[in-house]
């Protein structure tokens, strides 16, 4: 009687961590993104606070030049030396229209959190400052043909 009970105590608390670690796993789910292609209407809504400058831009080529080259190319044509080695391409940034959208917002939150969930290319939130990330959004612009 004693063992039993005892057995019956532990697989109840065996059960119980696996219900808890099954929510953890939704949770888990339910908070990865997948990046949008087309882009999103908070991207669309998400106003640049760092206006178009030459200084702004200056910043942002200098980080790209460090940070991006190796995969998008110096000139952004998605050729650098480490394009093809794995995953998808880089992406051509000096494309008029992005696959995951070309309004400031939107390209924004693809260098922020990188293109979910692969991550081939990577997320720089923890990497690069906001102001620095706004910076890079306005080098891009100048890598496009006007509009
Ligand atoms: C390790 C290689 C790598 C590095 C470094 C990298 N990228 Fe990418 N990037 C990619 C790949 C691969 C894609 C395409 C991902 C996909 O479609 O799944 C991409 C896509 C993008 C896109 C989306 C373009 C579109 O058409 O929507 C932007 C914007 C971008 N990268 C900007 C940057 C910037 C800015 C940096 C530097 C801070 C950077 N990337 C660094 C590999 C990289």
């Amino acid at each position: 009687m004693e063992v039993a009970g005892v057995k019956t105590t532990i697989r109840a608390a065996v059960a119980s961590a696996v219900a808890a670690l099954l929510v953890l796993v939704a949770a888990g789910a339910a908070l990865a993104q997948v990046t949008v292609v087309g882009g999103t209407p908070e991207g669309a809504k998400l106003k640049n606070p760092v206006s178009t400058s030459a200084e702004s831009v200056a910043a942002g080529r200098a980080v790209y030049r460090v940070e991006c080259v190796p995969c998008h190319g110096e000139s952004g044509d998605g050729h650098g030396k480490g394009a093809g080695s794995y995953g998808p391409r880089p992406a051509d940034l000096t494309r008029q229209a992005y696959t995951y959208g070309t309004a400031d917002g939107d390209v924004f939150d693809v260098i922020k959190n990188g293109v979910q969930p692969r991550l081939s290319m990577p997320a720089w939130g923890d990497l690069i400052s906001e102001t620095d990330m706004w910076n890079l959004v306005n080098y891009l612009r100048t890598l496009r043909p006007a509009t």
